[in-house]
């Protein structure tokens, strides 16, 4: 696969690697995030986060702060606007968190009990550090494992096929081991900033987040306004990865905004992120396997255990990773869950398949070796059919393809299996391998399309670009379809008045709006066809995926890679260094190489931070993090990251109008398990707990 990086003018551009629309805009600048763009008269609100871990709101000693320079207001339990969270979201019920300042109860540590609003940020800043806020504390239970007398199995959690008792009674080799992954983070590089402001009886937030419609209804159902009156813009986005859904900022904004008649933005701390918008629980998982003498599975086992907060379940689907990959005769797979006075966890990039992937990607290099079946042989001779669970065909799966694409590139034909045999000076090599899958999601979409008098188009979608290259990849469909260059193709994004769109996650942005936009732009162009002038406003063509999205044939969709790592392990320091990995994706038709390489190295690239560096540590007696910030959270720096090379294999969608799968979230699936498993390789250990520390090495 070539890739080229100039933006020549192209048809069927679909396929051709384009530079980033609004990369210019990026590097110099120009592009504002939520917490640049000015307005006048604009207040900043800045956040009192509790210090106790459980207990409740005594008193806020706000008289003496709102004496300090510049400070219009304190918002708190006592004096914040009302607000209604039971409502029904786009994801079921609200974390409750969104009723924040309705009620004195704080149920974890870095839960907001003020906001402070001043005339700059330093002085909202100097009057929050100075604000004295008196607590009732109680008891609090941090402490995570799969054994704490609180866990239980949330409804649907449970997928069982097949007699598992008597497969693994009847299986010649067995795998019975718990892998672990901790807390972990996607602080994104753009923290969390909402502006709000009143304009003529309509409220207007500037935004970062991951679907403005999705924010825009939520807020409208809040604060019980009608959803007409709300527009939510979030034109450029610093990463997201899970985390930019309803939070506090927009809530507070607004709250800050109507109290004191005048544009309010709150922005995130570095330090507030790790307490405010959720992260990935750790998880603690019981992996079975049986197999025959061959290799054949027998039994499939998967216990995944994670944690969510005492006010809203959030259940990291770990054990759902197997159920479209393996087949065997009996199968169950679990997630299990417990409360603890902690925050609330939510989406991190691949939820469920990251941690789910490192434990059964694991013990399948477990079970290889017990069957002295090299791992991926293991793995075609476990292929299967249709849907090992759901037992629907499956739309496209070539994960063998992928395997053995990554075999041929990667040299693991020459691969001696057995491990701690190579050296160079003082370190031990080895490589590994693993699988990838995630599923294929599309939501409904709307989208508009304009002929401009001038001879350009114009498209209006209600997409968010997180900083994958959505906006890029959105102009290429559209030109294609519209059979004209990019250049003359601009992509508007980012505002809730564009109408309803899927939101930037569970991969599915690209092929959701993908889908609305060639929809308007083929019917744009069939129309232009007919010929006849284009007015100055321009011809508009709208479209709406709701019924053809509705009608797809049922069918077991995920896309599916495979992940090659080689590490390097120091002997005399324990020290991991990873010297290349290679993933080979089958993930639908690939829009733009250029950006979708980018977004699957990034993938990989969590994946080698994930099983080496990545680790929140939580303190049992305060309750709260040790080092909430990026100096104390330890992750991959560019010197970690060696050669990472990620390319695909043909792979369509047949039931998408472009092909398209998504591919937002696979890179990390499975790489930490290739990486874990290389490590073993290297030094005949292995390593089920992440992320592989130096001192556990040694
Ligand atoms: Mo993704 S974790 O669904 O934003």
């Amino acid at each position: 696969m070539t890739t080229t990086t100039t933006n020549v003018p192209v048809t069927g551009a679909v396929g051709t690697s384009y530079t980033r629309v609004e990369g210019r805009d990026k590097v110099t600048g120009a592009a504002r995030y939520a917490g640049d763009v000015p307005f006048a008269e604009l207040a900043h609100g800045w956040l009192v986060l509790s210090t106790i871990a459980r207990g409740r709101v005594l008193s806020v000693e706000s008289d003496t702060v709102r004496a300090m320079p510049g400070v219009l207001t304190v918002l708190h339990h006592g004096n914040a606007p009302r607000v209604d969270g039971d409502y029904m979201g786009m994801l079921g019920r609200p974390d409750p968190i969104v009723e924040v300042f309705q009620h004195d109860h704080v149920p974890f540590v870095g839960w907001p009990v003020a906001l402070v609003v001043a005339e700059t940020s330093e002085q909202a800043r100097e009057a929050a550090e100075a604000l004295v806020v008196h607590y009732e504390e109680e008891p609090h239970d941090v402490e995570f494992s799969s054994a704490h007398p609180g866990i239980y199995t949330p409804d649907g959690s449970l997928v069982e096929k097949g007699d598992l008792a008597a497969g693994l009674a009847a299986s010649a080799h067995l795998v019975d081991e718990e892998y672990t992954t901790p807390e972990e983070h996607h602080s994104s590089m753009e923290p969390h900033a909402a502006m709000a402001r009143w304009d003529n009886g309509r409220l207007e937030v500037v935004d970062s987040n991951q679907g403005s419609t999705w924010v825009a209804q939520e807020l409208a159902k809040l604060f019980s306004l009608d959803p007409d009156s709300v527009r939510v813009r979030s034109e450029h986005v610093g990463g997201a990865f899970g985390s930019k859904g309803v939070r506090v900022t927009q809530i507070l904004a607004v709250m800050a905004a109507t109290a004191l008649d005048r544009p309010v933005r709150v922005v995130m701390t570095r330090r507030q992120m790790f307490s405010l918008v959720g992260y990935r629980s750790p998880t603690a998982q019981r992996v079975r396997l049986g197999a025959d003498a061959d290799g054949r599975l027998r039994a499939l086992d998967h216990q995944a255990h994670s944690l969510t907060s005492t006010v809203h379940e959030f259940v990291e689907g770990s054990a759902g990773f197997a159920r479209p990959m393996y087949a065997s005769d009996a199968h169950r797979s679990v997630n299990r869950v417990v409360r603890l006075d902690v925050p609330t966890p939510t989406f991190m990039r691949a939820p469920g398949e990251a941690p789910g992937s490192f434990a059964m990607e694991s013990a399948l290099d477990e079970l290889a070796e017990r069957c002295g079946l090299d791992p991926i042989a293991l793995r075609a001779r476990n292929e299967p059919d249709v849907g090992p669970v759901s037992g629907l065909p499956f739309g496209s799966r070539n994960l063998l393809a992928c395997f053995e694409e990554g075999a041929r590139r990667f040299g693991w034909a020459d691969r001696d299996p057995r491990p701690g045999l190579r050296r160079d000076g003082r370190w031990l090599l080895g490589t590994g391998v693993a699988a990838a899958t995630f599923p294929v999601i599309v939501m409904p979409s709307t989208a508009a399309v304009t002929a401009e008098a001038d001879g350009t188009f114009t498209v209006r979608i209600t997409a968010s670009d997180v900083g994958t290259g959505a906006r890029t990849a959105l102009t290429l469909l559209a030109a294609e379809t519209l059979d004209v260059p990019g250049e003359r193709v601009h992509v508007r994004i980012g505002d809730s008045d564009f109408g309803p769109a899927a939101i930037s996650g569970g991969s599915m942005g690209t092929r959701s709006w993908g889908w609305a936009v060639t929809a308007a732009a083929r019917d744009l162009r069939e129309q232009l066809a007919l010929g006849g002038d284009i007015p100055p406003q321009g011809i508009t063509v709208r479209s709406d995926t709701s019924a053809a999205v509705g009608t797809l044939a049922e069918r077991e969709r995920h896309s599916y890679g495979a992940q090659f790592a080689e590490v390097a392990v120091d002997i005399t320091s324990g020290e991991v260094r990873v010297r290349r990995m290679l993933g080979i994706f089958a993930a639908g038709r690939i829009v733009n190489p250029l950006t979708a390489r980018s977004q699957l190295v990034g993938g990989m690239t969590w994946g080698l931070s994930m099983a080496l560096h990545e680790e929140a540590i939580r303190d049992r007696a305060t309750g709260g993090h040790v080092g909430a910030d990026l100096a104390g959270y330890h992750f991959a720096a560019n010197a970690d990251v060696p050669l990472i090379e990620a390319d695909w294999v043909d792979d369509p969608d047949a039931d998408d109008p472009v092909g398209i799968k998504g591919i937002g979230e696979i890179g990390i699936v499975g790489a930490a398990a290739a990486v874990a498993n290389a490590v073993w390789h290297a030094t005949g250990a292995r390593h089920r707990h992440l992320p592989i520390r130096p001192d556990r090495v040694l």
